[in-house]
């Protein structure tokens, strides 16, 4: 499909226009430190909410003025050339440590070395592919301006891994390869949604955070779907200008099984096989009916 030739790649992976090769090689020199934390995920699998939740947990349950962008910048997106991009809008240099970052890169390309090989943490969120898909086409109508993109030409392009960040189930795989490494934590986006609470915990104790339960059950508060949509430092407002007129709102649906509204029966079951042949086998299960 021609229309999903045309992303930029960087390493070998397609990436949105605003992302180039000398942004991300900027990230490999830049000063790393031992307590950075990253967030990782393929697009679309609850990275924002990670970002809240993450940002919240460093700051003891307390909210402030700075945006998710702020707090947990998206790296590979920093370093644009262009003054008029905004998507980060602060200095990285001058963060507080620790320091959370957010990217969406598959494990063995990640811009700040071989997780395995270095001491940051790392949060991986995966969800089930199906909602994924759905929830990205969204985001391609909304922010790439493909107002005439139609569900089954991205279920292909989805399917065939020609959308920013490639192929699904190779990034989802890469990540659960190491899921057992001590310094990652590899979450599922239905499991947050099943108990919000329970999770909070566990992220918090995974970055070493002594919370007290008053606290947990702040943060996930503050986390839910409807605390995110309506909390203009967490809903994306501040990028609306970025998005096509008329498109779904960032803080979409949040739901699990949205997918049942756009599948027709072939795309579902051409979902499932690649499901039963990748994530079956090594034991990788998402609970999307
Ligand atoms: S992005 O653009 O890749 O950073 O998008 P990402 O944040 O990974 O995913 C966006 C989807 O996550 C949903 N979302 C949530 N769901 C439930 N609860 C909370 N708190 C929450 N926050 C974000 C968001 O609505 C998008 O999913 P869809 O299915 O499109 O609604």
């Amino acid at each position: 499909m021609a229309r999903f030739e045309n992303y930029p790649k960087v390493n070998g992976l397609p990436v949105p226009k605003f992302i180039t090769q000398s942004q991300v090689d900027l990230i490999g020199g830049m000063e790393a430190f031992t307590d950075d934390i990253w967030i990782v995920t393929y697009p679309k699998s609850g990275t924002t909410w990670m970002q809240q939740i993450v940002k919240l947990i460093l700051n003891n349950g307390e909210n402030d003025e700075r945006t998710l962008s702020q707090a947990v910048p998206w790296l590979e997106a920093a370093n644009n050339p262009d003054p008029s991009f905004d998507y980060n809008q602060i200095d990285i240099s001058n963060m507080s440590r620790p320091r959370a970052f957010k990217s969406h890169f598959p494990f063995h390309l990640m811009p700040c070395g071989k997780p395995n090989e270095i001491p940051n943490k790392f949060i991986y969120i995966a969800r089930n592919p199906k909602d994924v898909a759905v929830s990205y086409y969204y985001h391609q109508i909304g922010y790439q301006y493909l107002s005439d993109l139609t569900w089954d030409d991205h279920f292909e392009g989805f399917l065939d891994g020609k959308l920013p960040f490639g192929d699904y189930f190779e990034h989802v795989l890469g990540w659960w390869a190491h899921k057992d490494d001590d310094n990652v934590l590899f979450i599922k986006y239905e499991d947050l949604k099943k108990n919000l609470h329970t999770s909070v915990q566990l992220v918090s104790n995974f970055l070493s955070m002594q919370l007290t339960k008053d606290v947990v059950k702040k943060i996930a508060d503050q986390s839910t779907f409807e605390a995110m949509k309506h909390h203009p430092g967490a809903n994306y407002g501040w990028a609306s200008h970025r998005r096509h007129p008329g498109a779904a709102p960032f803080m979409r649906k949040g739901v699990v099984g949205d997918w049942k509204s756009h599948f027709s029966l072939e795309q579902s079951s051409k979902l499932d096989d690649e499901y039963v042949r990748k994530f079956v086998p090594v034991g990788l299960k998402f609970d999307f009916q």
